[in-house]
């Protein structure tokens, strides 16, 4: 058998009895331990690792330095904990961790782990999938001017520029879409010609009909006249989402306040659905009612993300309240900032034109917790292939 390549970082108690233990074990191939995970990037990177251990006095989970990790390698990661750790227990089910083990520990149960995690890693890979199946985040809310494309195009933007992921921004609000043009894009092609264009979808076709932004974000644009919309079938969509899930990691949906045919054929690929609220009657009376319907739909209440946006606003309603009528809890805020109208209409998205603004601290925050919500799908696919 060949011998597990593994690398260890961060610290706690028991671990230096443990690194003995498993530097001895003829099943491993101890490559070297790191305490601090940004000194371990280059092992992380370069060390063909099968399995990295993460050791941590933490009662809840490194979620900073799981994502540093994540940078440099794609290997499974098991969390070494000690002490209380019930809170990252939970919080690790939701995440991209392939297993938490508490120590002291017997070292078998912990090559037991490792060898486990390496080994679904390595199916992963031989499935060509390297847990690299794009992840679909559709933006959605029931009521024009919400900010569902401030927020597509910003969300979008960042995970493109900041978090390095090639993401792609499908506008499909189709009559009226509007995210080429807050990012100050004149797109050549849109979704239109996609779907009207001879011959099967494949990710080379895809390719070629994508606009590219500055940030590094590709984007296709709604159709430029609404009448073409309704070539935009369910049928089309649904390839589009396949093929677009092979060339990219993210894929972010902008849509409009309907449930029409391809919504519903995008709901059903959805990862995480995005549902933004406002701090207005009207609003939050059409949330509850597509609440309504998505249960209807059998979509999964559990991918769910409630963002509030123009959550700072004086405007007689509190956070607590908007709670407390949908039965939600709220997953992100994000402020009103006279920064986005400014933004927008210099078509440059208000994460690039103002980096330290409210709104794009706001949205920074958002897209790491969204992007660790979508490891932790990935880890859940990943016990799932174990399984089968
Ligand atoms: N957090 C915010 N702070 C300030 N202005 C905002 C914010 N969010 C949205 N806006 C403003 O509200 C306007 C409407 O937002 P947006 O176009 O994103 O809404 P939408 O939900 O996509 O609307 P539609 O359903 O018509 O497509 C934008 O032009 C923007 O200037
Ligand atoms: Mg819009």
């Amino acid at each position: 058998m060949n011998r597990i390549r593994v690398y260890i970082t961060g610290s706690c108690d028991g671990l230096d009895t443990l690194r003995q233990a498993l530097s001895e074990h003829p099943d491993l191939d101890m490559v070297g331990w790191s305490e601090n995970v940004l000194e371990a990037a280059p092992a992380l990177t370069g060390g063909h690792l099968q399995c990295v251990l993460h050791a941590t006095r933490s009662s809840t989970l490194p979620a900073d330095e799981l994502a540093q990790m994540r940078e440099h390698t794609q290997a499974p990661i098991v969390i070494l904990a000690s002490g209380e750790a019930s809170a990252l227990l939970e919080q690790a089910l939701d995440s991209d961790v392939a297993d938490v083990l508490l120590l002291p520990q017997l070292a078998d149960n912990v090559v037991f782990s490792i060898r486990k995690a390496a080994h679904v890693g390595r199916r992963l890979q031989a499935e060509g999938g390297h847990g690299r199946r794009g992840h679909i985040l559709t933006v959605f809310s029931p009521k024009g001017g919400t900010g569902k494309t401030v927020t597509a195009t910003n969300v979008a933007t960042s995970f493109a520029k900041n978090d390095k992921k090639r993401t792609l921004l499908i506008d499909l609000d189709l009559q009226f879409g509007d995210a080429a043009i807050m990012l100050g894009v004149e797109p050549e092609k849109t979704i239109y010609d996609l779907v009207v264009a001879p011959g099967e979808l494949d990710t080379e076709k895809l390719a070629g009909y994508t606009t590219r932004h500055s940030s590094g974000l590709d984007i296709l644009p709604a159709p430029l006249r609404p009448e073409d919309a309704e070539l935009v079938t369910e049928v089309k969509i649904t390839r589009l989402l396949e093929v677009a899930r092979e060339s990219y990691d993210i894929i972010v949906v902008d849509t409009s306040p309907f449930f029409h045919g391809p919504m519903l054929a995008t709901l059903d690929r959805t990862d995480e659905l995005i549902v933004l609220c406002g701090l207005d009657v009207p609003t939050l009376k059409n949330v509850k009612l597509s609440l309504h319907t998505l249960d209807l739909l059998s979509f999964p209440g559990n991918k769910i993300r409630y963002v509030l946006n123009r959550a700072n606003s004086k405007v007689g309603m509190k956070k607590s309240e908007v709670e407390q009528a949908l039965g939600v809890k709220i997953h992100f805020e994000v402020p009103s900032d006279r920064a986005v109208p400014l933004a927008v209409n210099r078509g440059v998205p208000a994460i690039i034109a103002d980096t330290g603004c409210d709104f794009s601290r706001a949205v920074r925050a958002m897209s790491k917790g969204l992007l660790l919500q979508g490891d932790g799908q990935k880890a859940k696919r990943r016990m799932f292939a174990l399984a089968r």
